[in-house]
This record gives C-alpha cells, structure tokens and sequence, in this order.
C-alpha cells in the first residue's frame, strides 16, 4: 500500500507538470481529488490494511492528499491569474484604495500661521542653535549672576559654559551680534527647561521670539505690533490688555493677556476666573542688552516679545494637555 501511495505521488507530479490550462487542471482533479477519484479511493482501500500497519499508512495518505490539495490550488491560482478569469483578485468596478496622506502636526500649523502673520508685518525670521552658551542664554540678556533659572534646577547645564537653552531670547544676541539696524526679525524653535512633566508643562517646548530696533522704535510701536498680530490670529470678538510685568532683558516689561475664550470673561478654569489669558511676555530692550551687542543705547530703541507656540494652541484650540502635543497619538494629530 505505501508503494502504490508513492507511485501515485510520483504520477500526479508528473501529470501536473504537463497541465497547461484550466480544463486539463479540472480533469486531473476529477482523476485524484473527486469523490470516487483515486485519492478517495485508496482511503476505501485503508480498510483493508492490517491494524498494525494503519497508523503507517494513515499518515502517509494523509500527506498524500495534502500535496495533491496544495499543488493543485497554487496552479489554480496562478492560471486563473494568466487567464484573467480570476474576478476575485482584479475587480475594476471596485472604488480605489485612498492612500492616507499625513499631515501638519499641530504645533507647525500654528508656528506657521504665526510667520506669515509676522512676514505681513515687515519680519524676517531667524534661528540660532538649541545647544547654546550660559553667556547668550543668560548673561548677555542682563540676567544676574544669582538669577534662580540659572539653576540647575530649571536648566538642562551640558557643562559649566553650555546649557540647552531655554528661551529663545539668546536668538535676539545672535542676531544683533551680526547685523546693525535696523532688525525686524522673528525667531521660532525649541526650548528646554527641567520641569517635572505633568499637564501643564514639559521638559521641552516652542517659543517664538520678536525683536525690532530702529531708531526712535516705541512702546506704542510695540502694543500696535502685538495687536495687530492677536487680531489676526484669534479674530477680533476680545479685548486685550497689557500688564506691567519683569523680565531682567526689557525695561520697561509686559505681558499681553486676552479675553478668555471659554468664559468670555466671565471667569472659569481656563482662565483662573480672572477672565483673562495670558499670551505672551514682551518690553522695550534694556540698553544693557545693547551695550552687551555693541548697540548705541542713545541712537537706537526696541522692543522684543517672546510666545510659547504650544500654550497658544492650547488656548485657541482648548487642549486639555500639553503632553498630549508630543505623544504622537493619532486619534489627537487627525483633529487638526
Ligand atoms: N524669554 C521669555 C520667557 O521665556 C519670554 C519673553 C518675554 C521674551 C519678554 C521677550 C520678552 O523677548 O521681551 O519667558
């Protein structure tokens, strides 16, 4: 019995190997694999084998059929392919499959729609490194020796001169360091601090900056700029006000705040109840700041600003997490 289910193995490959078509492959099939076909038939014949042999033979049939089966369906499949009858695999009435294109993350959207607004202003756009010197980060924007974000606290220190910066206010120095005025410019990029990571703050984040410095450049200058910029970017249904604030680069500082978008004013966790949002730091440049540039403080004026891009998303978009920006998850990118 195993010779007979060897000889028919050797036969079918045989067979099979001279089957050109469809109808020769349905014949060959009827010959081995139908009902009363010769594979069919040696199962009828496994009766009859002694009861010691049967396990034997058993599992020999069974492969049998199985590569039968197999070899079979593969020529099937591929004739069927050559043949253009296969209407499972080539249906053309079927729509096409849409490929899923990517998009902006939400972050480059808002950054972008905040340099074409800055560029209709008159602002060119510039960019320094994010490994920066303590001196650019630090001291050449008047911040005092003893100053608490000189801590390693709420600084990433690479080693005693060389920090990831943490604002993108050392831009402003670069800038000046290699151009006279006047200067309009914005400058975009990331800023790292060392905070515990939480809702509310990351270790890493977007600032934009401002610098403009011309001569006779004033505060008014400045308020006309920066409303200009929240009426184009939020619309024009707020109000907005200008806060006296501390930064050690800008004398006399500010911070803008605008009506709270959720409460209308009203009060609500957004805003603290203080119906108002707070949106960016800005001031006139501190003739320190020029004097560490080599600027004449007596010929020129200016005045800088600096935003965090994800807190002015959050708050035009109402993002309940600022990890939320960086985890990558699609359910959150896709609503953008
Ligand atoms: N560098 C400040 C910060 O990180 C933001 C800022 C405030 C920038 C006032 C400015 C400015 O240029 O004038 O909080």
């Amino acid at each position: 019995m195993l010779q007979t289910i060897s000889e028919t193995n050797k036969n079918f490959s045989n067979e099979i190997s001279q089957v050109s078509d469809l109808k020769q492959l349905e014949n060959l099939r009827i010959k081995y694999l139908s009902r009363k076909g010769i594979i069919a038939t040696l199962f009828e014949d496994l009766k009859t084998v002694p009861k010691e042999d049967k396990p034997a033979v058993g599992k020999s049939l069974n492969e049998l059929r199985n590569s039968v089966q197999t070899q079979f369906d593969t020529l099937k499949e591929k004739l069927e392919a050559l043949s253009g009858n296969n209407k499972q695999a080539v249906d053309f009435t079927l729509p096409g499959r849409g490929k899923s294109v990517g998009s902006k993350h939400i972050l480059i959207q808002t950054l972008d729609e905040i340099k074409t607004i800055f560029r209709g202003l008159g602002f060119s756009i510039a960019e320094g490194p994010e490994l920066e010197s303590d001196y650019n980060n630090f001291s050449a924007l008047n911040f005092a020796p003893d100053h608490p974000a000189r801590d390693m606290q709420d600084t990433f220190f690479i080693n005693k001169d060389y920090l990831l910066r943490t604002h993108t206010s050392p831009v402003q120095i670069r800038v000046m360091q290699n151009q006279q005025p006047p200067v309009r410019a914005i400058m975009p990029g990331k800023v790292y601090r060392n905070e515990a990571i939480s809702a509310r703050s990351y270790c890493l984040f977007h600032q934009v900056e401002g610098l403009c410095v011309d001569k006779g450049v004033t505060f008014a200058e400045l308020k006309g700029t920066l409303v200009s910029f929240a009426r184009q970017f939020y619309g024009s249904g707020f109000k907005y006000r200008f806060r006296p604030s501390f930064f050690p680069f800008t004398e006399p500082s500010a911070e803008m705040d605008i009506t709270c978008f959720l409460c209308k004013g009203k009060g609500c966790r957004m805003c603290k109840q203080t119906g108002w949002l707070e949106i960016l730091g800005c001031g006139m440049v501190d003739p320190n700041v020029f004097k560490n540039v080599g600027y004449d403080s007596e010929k020129y004026t200016g005045y800088a600003f600096g935003m965090g891009i994800e807190r002015i998303a959050i708050l035009k978009y109402d993002i309940p997490d600022i990890r939320l920006y960086f985890e990558n998850d699609l359910r959150f990118l896709k609503q953008f």
